[in-house]
């Protein structure tokens, strides 16, 4: 009788270990327990794991001589004659307010009528003044982006 309890108790025992060998292997292979997996371009939406930050804007959109405010994200785009863009923020440095538009090379805030240089975010005009704080971009491919 005990010889029968002491199969019984090894053949239960070594089927609790053979299901505990499965359960862990399915866990094992459907979980990165190395956090070595590589990044796949669906993670970040932009097709390549290169760099980070937010899409802005298309570099296109950005006039030559001109700029861009892109008012999402706080930050106004300036581009020079060539392909470089500079950035600032757009929270004007008065009261806060965010600056709403681009006039003869200034960058304009609509609350008091400060006026910003579009190359270097200086106060030219109006009650603001200290410059628009520089913001740090990268263009990557046909695009900027937060850096
Ligand atoms: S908040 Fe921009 S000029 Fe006053």
């Amino acid at each position: 009788m005990s010889e029968g309890l002491s199969r019984r108790s090894l053949l239960r025992g070594g089927a609790i270990t053979a299901g505990a060998g499965v359960v862990g292997y399915v866990v094992a292979a459907s979980s990165d327990a190395t956090g070595t997996k590589p990044a796949t371009a669906a993670a970040n939406g932009y097709g390549s794991d290169e760099g980070t930050g937010t899409r802005l804007a298309a570099l296109r959109d950005i006039p030559a001589g001109g700029g861009l405010i892109v008012a999402e994200a706080k930050v106004v785009l300036t581009r020079g004659e060539s392909d470089e863009v500079g950035a600032f923020s757009a929270t004007c440095t008065h009261q806060g307010c965010t600056v709403a538009s681009i006039e003869d090379g200034l960058i304009v805030c609509p609350c008091h009528l400060s006026r910003f240089d579009l190359a270097t975010g200086a106060p030219v005009a109006g009650p603001a003044g200290r410059p628009l704080p520089p913001v740090a971009v990268a263009v990557r491919g046909d695009d900027v982006y937060t850096s």
